[in-house]
């Protein structure tokens, strides 16, 4: 058999009853074309993938079913990589993208690298959205075009369509996570132009949408990385916000010890550094299990071997601390600010704490 010239890959989860309606209109739309269709389903609990198999009978479907694997975006990457159309397109289950824009948008792939159907421009639209859901597309869309310079003006859809060359070339450039999928092809392929097809966002016909708070939480993380990431990686912010908290822990740890009658009378260096071990061990906490949670500790053992290690560095970190301000006064023979010494003696600290924490605590090389 030769080779279709359209793969269009359907990302699924429990989509059971949406998918035979979406096949059946995207071969008739597709009519005439040679295709394939491939749905990428997350082992939906809905049984979306036997759907889909029960399909490719009557139509020309591939079914990845992928166990233990969650992601729109990094579904629509299996199902790039498994294509073998020239054309990559793409489209919800949910028919809220409309079947019959397809052949559109991959000939508009003659002219230009990627296609993307919008609803942002000409006679698109958010068909009946209210008022929060669509400021907040806006808002969204807005920042994004602001941040990132895409071509596009609907740069957050999932309908659009690719060239097979356009994805062989940042394939291993990719890291697919939450939604934003288009948006980190056009931006790490640099496209520069795109062909853009008008359509209305439909609503869903059955079932429910996945995109939640997380999920939202996820595409701002994502695009922090593809834009700032270079510079200042995200986990580099998680950790510098933890020792901001770590900084009113420890004062109110003082405040509360200072209040424990025996404590006040006793030398106050000693609620000072139970203060600090406290806020040591609050940011320990936080960083294992937001910082750095894809690789955190887990059970007794590795949650011990890994307070004495971050304790032994963070406890390095504040010599380092201290000598760079007082350095940093005698260089300039006392005539800098004590303040403005801390804070470059604070800085240097915590790039030292981060990275040696970072390889030997939590040993993650990203
Ligand atoms: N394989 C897989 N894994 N598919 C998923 C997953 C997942 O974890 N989550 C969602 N899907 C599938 C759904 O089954 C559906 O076919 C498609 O991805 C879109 O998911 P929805 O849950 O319907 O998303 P939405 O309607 O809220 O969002 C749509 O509009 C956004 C713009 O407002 C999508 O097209 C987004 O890509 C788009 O950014
Ligand atoms: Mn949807």
């Amino acid at each position: 058999m030769t080779d279709p010239a359209i793969s269009l890959i359907v990302p699924t989860f429990n989509e059971s009853r949406n998918l035979p309606v979406l096949v059946e209109r995207v071969a008739a739309a597709l009519q005439g074309r040679t295709f394939e269709i491939i749905v990428v389903d997350d082992d939906s609990p809905d049984r979306t993938w036997e759907v889909a198999e029960g399909l490719a009978a009557r139509f020309p479907v591939r079914v990845f079913r992928r166990i233990g694997k969650r992601g729109l975006s990094s579904a629509v990457v299996d199902g790039f990589a498994a294509a073998k159309g020239e054309a990559l397109a793409v489209i919800d289950a949910d028919l809220q993208h409309d079947p019959a824009v397809l052949p559109r948008l991959v000939d508009g792939l003659a002219r230009c690298e990627a296609a993307v159907g919008t609803r942002y421009a000409g006679s698109g639209s958010t068909g009946e959205w209210g008022g929060a859901r669509l400021a907040l597309s806006r808002s969204a869309t807005w920042s994004v075009r602001r941040l990132l310079g895409v071509p596009t003006s609907d740069p957050m859809s999932g309908f659009f369509a690719i060239r097979r060359s356009l994805f062989q070339r940042i394939a291993p450039l990719l890291q697919p996570r939450g939604y934003k999928i288009l948006l980190e092809v056009l931006h790490r392929g640099r496209v520069s132009e795109v062909h853009e097809e008008p359509y209305t966002f439909a609503g869903r016909l059955h079932g429910e949408s996945k995109l939640g708070t997380g999920v939202l939480l996820d595409c701002a993380a994502a695009l922090w990385e593809l834009r700032f990431g270079a510079i200042l990686p995200l986990r580099f912010v998680k950790y510098c916000l933890v020792g901001l908290s770590g900084v009113g822990v420890q004062l109110l740890a003082t405040h509360a010890l200072r209040a424990i009658p025996d404590l006040r009378t006793a030398d106050s260096r000693l609620a000072t550094a139970i203060a600090i071990a406290i806020a040591m061990l609050s940011n320990y906490i936080l960083d294992n299990v937001w910082t750095f949670r894809d690789v955190r500790h887990r059970g007794g053992r590795a949650v011990a071997i890994g307070i004495l290690r971050f304790a032994a560095i963070c406890g390095t970190g504040a010599v380092i601390s201290w000598s760079v301000a007082q350095g940093a006064r005698l260089a300039t023979d006392g005539v800098m600010n004590i303040y403005f010494a801390s804070l470059i003696g604070i800085a240097v600290a915590t790039v030292w704490n981060y990275v040696l924490n970072r390889q030997f605590t939590w040993r993650s090389n990203g």
